[in-house]
């Protein structure tokens, strides 16, 4: 007695098909699996067991292979206990084939039959539909995410016997979804940051074109809570965004609906390089991905550790994180906004204070940290010193929908420019030429800060990039040398 199942294996942010073979033969009762699987899904066999009994099914008292396949493929999580015991029934005459070659099916079973959320929802139905399928059949509490794909059938099940229901086309296919609006502002707002005009105009620019932002300064100037609030400064998500978005969240194991909001990743400053930008096998994604479409924020950047900060910088730049496995590669997208915020040094005061306690070589480590290879990724670097007593008047200061408003539009001059969800942070070389050009003068004021600044010729293509932003959100079409005057200012480094 044979029956195959079709499921998935999550490699990186995509769901890779999987054929869940299942051979019932004579001999002493064992059930054993094949085909790389790991501990989670050994164990598999125990739900399984316990499931299919518990659901009034018949559970053979035979020897029951298990083969998942291709074998070379790493199966992880429990993820697998639904199509191995639909493949099981399928053998036993249980259940109608049809049932088994229709739709694919994920889920993790509870002892009494229950069926329970596993990762990777939405990107199980997208691969589905490649795959010619007529659905997928996945917890309720995964569907609201699933049906976001469109041209599949969605079917949530409760229970294992609602596969049953499920070749007497009992079930309903769950609703496609549209994206929920955005939810009204509840995220922390610009209002709270008193004083600092300059910082709120870095916070803007970095917000319309994308940029990278770093802000360096001494305890209690306003750093994290300035930083916090560019959420509340950024466009929602457009709609293949949200299906981008909510893929990635969904694989990390957040199930539920589509997420609207854009990422706000803030990983603690103990992080593992690994964690950071991903890896492993099977490859996961890490917080550069969890971050795609939205911020990846490092707080106390001369904390972190160095292999982890050197790790970043290809991914940053390339938009995408390259994992080399036996079988290929895997690119795992990650085209998020960075910013940072630091002390001078470890003392917090700065070594220039004249109060810095800092051993000189640990000052030293500390700033090659924010003037690495990373630094010279970083397009606006603003000094944050503690406002003086009169700015910390209330003083009635623009809240984040007003500076929203004007980022708004900047962003969609730049989409007209260079398609959906593009921003000027991303110019290619080629769209520099040809968005960017530059009169005599501009080109003078980027010669002498060439000269004087030691910009590189990586940040003098930034330094372009930055004015391109500020001219639109000017609403000017053409760059000029005061757009190109103020992007040096930004770019400049508090101690150059
Ligand atoms: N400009 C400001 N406007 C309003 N509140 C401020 C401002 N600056 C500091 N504060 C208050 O001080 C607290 C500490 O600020 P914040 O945590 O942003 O400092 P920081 O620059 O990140 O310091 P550290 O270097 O110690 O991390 C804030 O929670 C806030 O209550
Ligand atoms: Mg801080
Ligand atoms: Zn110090």
């Amino acid at each position: 007695m044979f029956a195959i199942a079709r499921t998935f294996a999550l490699i990186g942010v995509d769901a890779e098909p999987v054929h869940v073979e299942v051979d019932i033969g004579g001999g002493l009762p064992s059930f054993t699996i094949v085909g790389l699987p790991d501990a989670a899904v050994r164990e598999s066999r125990e739900r399984v067991r316990s499931a299919v009994r518990n659901s009034g099914f018949k559970y053979p008292d035979h020897r029951i292979t298990v083969n998942l396949a291709p074998a070379d493929i790493r199966k992880a999580g429990p993820g697998f206990d639904l199509a191995i015991a639909a493949a099981l029934l399928a053998a036993t005459g249980q259940l109608p084939k049809p049932v088994v070659d229709n739709y694919a099916m994920a889920g993790e079973l509870a002892l009494d039959g229950g069926i329970r959320p596993v990762p990777g929802a939405l990107a199980m139905a997208e691969r589905t539909r490649g795959w010619g399928l007529r659905g997928v059949a996945v917890a309720p509490g995964d569907a609201s995410q699933a049906a976001l794909v469109d041209g599949v059938e969605v079917m949530p099940v409760q229970h294992l016997t609602w596969l049953r229901d499920l070749g007497e086309g009992k079930v309903d296919p769950a609703p496609r979804t549209a994206p929920p609006p955005v939810p009204a502002d509840d995220l922390p707002d610009l209002a709270d940051l008193r004083g600092h005009p300059v910082l709120r105009r870095c916070l803007e620019i970095a917000a319309a074109g994308g940029h990278s932002l770093l802000l360096i300064g001494p305890p209690g100037g306003g750093k994290t809570l300035a930083l916090q609030r560019l959420p509340s400064l950024l466009p929602p998500l457009g709609p293949n965004e949200v299906i981008e978005v909510t893929r990635i969240a969904g694989v990390c194991g957040e199930n539920g609906g589509p997420r609207v909001r854009r990422p706000f990743r803030a990983p603690h400053h103990t992080i593992s390089g690994r964690a950071l930008v991903g890896g492993g096998a099977p490859p996961k994604p890490g917080e550069v991905t969890r971050a795609h479409r939205g911020v990846l924020f490092l707080d106390e950047l001369g904390e972190f550790r160095r292999d982890a900060l050197e790790a970043l910088r290809v991914p940053f730049e390339e938009g995408a994180v390259t994992v080399t496995r036996t079988s290929g590669t895997v690119s795992l997208p990650c085209r998020f906004m960075l910013v940072a915020a630091s002390n001078p040094c470890p003392c917090g005061n700065g070594p220039e204070s004249g109060e810095c306690e800092c051993h000189p070589g640990a000052v030293t480590r500390y700033l090659a940290k924010l003037s690495g290879a990373l630094a010279d990724r970083i397009d606006i670097t603003h000094r944050v010193d503690p406002p003086p007593a009169e700015e910390l008047i209330d003083d009635g200061a623009e809240d984040s929908a007003a500076v929203r408003e004007r980022v708004v539009r900047a962003r969609r001059a730049q989409e007209e420019r260079l398609g959906a969800g593009r921003t000027n942070a991303e110019m290619t070389p080629a769209e520099l030429r040809r968005h960017c050009e530059l009169d005599e003068e501009s080109q003078g004021l980027l010669q002498r800060a060439h000269r004087q600044l030691g910009l590189s010729a990586r940040g003098w293509d930034r330094c372009v990039r930055l004015a391109r932003t500020i001219a639109d959100l000017g609403g000017d079409a053409a760059i000029a040398p005061h757009h190109v005057t103020e992007a040096i200012a930004r770019r400049r480094r508090p101690d150059s």
